[in-house]
């Protein structure tokens, strides 16, 4: 198997745990994945902090870019990263996708991933929606994107708020090719 290159961007919707979830899933993941590059938007950090009482995005031991560095590998389609995950993600970073403004590290990454028809993942996160929003999801489907609403499933019962956030993280999971167990429906 193939071992995937992939981004994770984290920005400022509600949701910071399904960034933790998701970083926390792929470092157990890592004998799949060749690499993870990271990039937060400054409102990504700050919705962390408040959400989830820390700065432990720092702790990981993935690379993690400026949201501003263009340089980084992943701003140009050569360096053929698979997959990039966006979680949470914003209406206003949705938006600046849909459009094709690649003001920063993760709309431009994002526009250099549906332009080299990979797979982009957004786990979009508001409610309710407006009209504005509906077209930009809309939008990003036609252009290849996959919509994942940040909508928990309750059919297997989870039992602590973490365990809710996983049934987001785990059809993440799945989106992206990688091979985790995760609760089946119907499977013994
Ligand atoms: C605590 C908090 C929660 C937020 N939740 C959401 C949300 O669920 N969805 C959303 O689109 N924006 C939300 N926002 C607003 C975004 O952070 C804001 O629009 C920001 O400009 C998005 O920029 P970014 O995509 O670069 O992070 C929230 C802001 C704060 C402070």
């Amino acid at each position: 198997m193939n071992k995937k290159k992939i981004i994770v961007a984290i920005t400022g919707a509600s949701g910071s745990i399904y960034a933790k979830l998701l970083l926390d899933n792929l470092l157990k993941l890592s004998d799949q994945i060749e690499k993870v590059g990271v990039v937060m938007s400054d409102n990504a950090k700050e919705v962390w902090r408040f959400e989830l009482g820390n700065e432990e995005y720092d702790n990981y031991p993935f690379t993690f870019y400026p949201k501003m560095d263009f340089n980084a590998p992943f701003a140009s389609g050569s360096a053929k990263f698979d997959t990039m995950i966006i979680i949470p993600c914003s209406m206003g970073t949705l938006g600046r996708i849909a459009h094709g403004i690649s003001n920063d590290l993760i709309s431009r990454a994002a526009d250099v991933v549906l332009k080299e028809r990979r797979k982009l993942i957004a786990v979009v996160r508001d409610t309710p929606f407006s009209l504005i929003h509906i077209n930009n999801m809309k939008t990003v489907t036609e252009a290849g994107g996959i919509i994942c609403p940040a909508s928990p499933s309750f059919y297997s019962l989870p039992k602590s708020i973490e365990e809710v956030a996983q049934t987001v993280v785990s059809r993440v999971i799945d989106l992206a090719g990688l091979n985790m167990d995760s609760y089946r429906w119907n499977e013994e």
